[in-house]
């Protein structure tokens, strides 16, 4: 499996309030920025694919549009509303994210 992707994209093309949709050699991704931080998650929803892309961001969790589970961004972990985990659901699929020379945004292969 491929180990590092770089996206093509820059830091400064990010927009905090509509996270990105990018397609990786591990799948359909979405970068989302939180702050300082970035993070890079599944883009479809497990649940029945919604477009998590296409989801709202806020206190640190993205709610998928269609029937509005949410998703810790740190961890891909399924969160409650008042943000408290909830075991015993599947993590979103999630890569760490680099940002090297002149702003460039690089993925590492999904953590499983
Ligand atoms: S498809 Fe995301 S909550 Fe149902």
């Amino acid at each position: 499996m491929q180990e590092r992707f770089d996206t093509g994209l820059v830091r400064s093309e990010l927009d905090p309030e509509r996270p990105r949709l990018i397609e990786t050699p591990w799948g359909a991704m979405a970068l989302f920025v939180e702050g300082d931080t970035l993070h890079c998650l599944q883009a479809f929803c497990p649940h029945l694919e919604g477009p998590l892309f296409q989801g709202s961001v806020s206190r640190g969790a993205v709610t998928c549009p269609w029937h509005y589970w949410r998703y810790e961004l740190r961890t891909g972990q399924r969160v409650g509303p008042l943000g408290i985990p909830m075991p015993g659901f599947e993590r979103l699929k999630r890569c760490e994210v680099e940002v090297g020379a002149a702003e460039r945004i690089v993925l590492r292969a999904p953590i499983a």
